[in-house]
Formats: structure tokens, C-alpha cells, sequence
């Protein structure tokens, strides 16, 4: 069972800082850019075959968050919404990672969306992942942000 550490218990000094909540917990990011370093630094800690689920009401910063992830897993182009393409395709030393938007897709559609297909070739990051929740595999990891004051995102991640 994963573990939760609330670091909003923690003095506000620590907040945002782009390096906490990788190992599993939650912390405040003030703007898109901690938002997008936090991803970066993220990153880091994946492997080819790790999923990422991104979730949260519309317009909260997945994509931008997903902008950080493909930047930290070494792609050089900058991620863009795959909301009418389904799914971005980027390339880096590291191998692919897959960038996916489940927004769109009708409960039909989410059934047959051939998500075991990129499983494996590199990393998966989803937005709107919980409409396809009942095909996670094991261990996908878990993010969800949710609006935190103006500019702020407060970011939870489940490993
Ligand atoms: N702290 C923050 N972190 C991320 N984005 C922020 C923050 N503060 C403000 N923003 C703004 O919020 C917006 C987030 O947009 P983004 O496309 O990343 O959201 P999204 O969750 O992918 O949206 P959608 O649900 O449409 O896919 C951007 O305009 C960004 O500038
Ligand atoms: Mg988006």
C-alpha cells in the first residue's frame, strides 16, 4: 500500500520546492514553471515501462506537467496537448515516451484505446487517466493535482 506523507503539514519554508513529493505525498507549486521543474526532476526517477496518471478538473496544468515529464525523460521537443491526436509520440536517449489524452474518447472508444500497445516501449503519461482506470496496469503511478489559490496547483503523487 502506498505510503502518504502530507507535506502540507510542513512549514510553509517547504512547500513548492520542485524537489519534494517524488517518493510519494503532496506539495503546493506556485507556478507553471515549479509545476514543469517538479516534472523535470520527476523524471529522473522513471524507468521504460512506467505509466504516469495525470487527473485533475480541466485546465489545472497536466499538460504542463506532462511538458516537465518529457523534458526530464530528455526529449527536446516541447510536449504539446495530444487532446485531438490522442497520443504524441517523442523520442529521447532513453526511449520513447507516449503522451496520451483520454478526454475525448466516448466509453467505447476507451475500451479498445490500444493502450497495451505502448505498454513496455517507453514511458506512458496519461491525462485523464481515471477515465481508463480500469486498465492501469500494476504499479502505474498516480498524480493528481487540483487547484491550490490563484496560480497555485497542489500535487499529490501515489506511488
Ligand atoms: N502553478 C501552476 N501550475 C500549472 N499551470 C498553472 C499554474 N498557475 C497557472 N497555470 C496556468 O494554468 C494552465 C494549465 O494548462 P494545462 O494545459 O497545463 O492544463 P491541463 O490540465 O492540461 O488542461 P486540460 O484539462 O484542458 O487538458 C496554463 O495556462 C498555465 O499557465
Ligand atoms: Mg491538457
Amino acid at each position: 500500500m502506498a505510503s502518504r506523507i502530507l507535506l502540507r503539514k510542513s512549514p510553509p519554508s517547504l512547500w513548492g520546492r520542485a524537489s519534494e513529493a517524488r517518493g510519494g505525498g503532496t506539495v503546493v507549486l506556485h507556478s507553471p514553471d515549479s509545476l514543469r521543474c517538479w516534472g523535470r526532476n520527476f523524471a529522473k526517477t522513471l524507468h521504460r515501462g512506467n505509466v504516469v496518471a495525470l487527473m485533475g478538473p480541466m485546465g489545472v496544468g497536466k499538460t504542463t506537467l506532462a511538458q516537465g515529464i518529457a523534458e526530464g525523460w530528455g526529449c527536446r521537443t516541447r510536449a504539446t496537448s495530444p487532446t485531438f491526436a490522442l497520443t504524441n509520440e517523442y523520442r529521447s536517449k532513453r526511449g520513447f515516451l507516449f503522451h496520451m489524452d483520454m478526454y475525448r474518447l466516448s466509453k467505447r472508444e476507451l475500451k479498445t484505446f490500444p493502450l497495451e500497445d505502448y505498454l513496455g516501449e517507453g514511458v506512458c503519461v496519461i491525462e485523464w487517466a481515471d477515465r481508463i482506470r480500469d486498465r492501469w496496469p500494476e504499479r502505474t503511478l498516480e498524480i493528481r493535482l487540483k487547484y491550490a489559490g490563484r496560480n497555485g496547483r497542489s500535487l499529490t503523487l501515489k506511488r
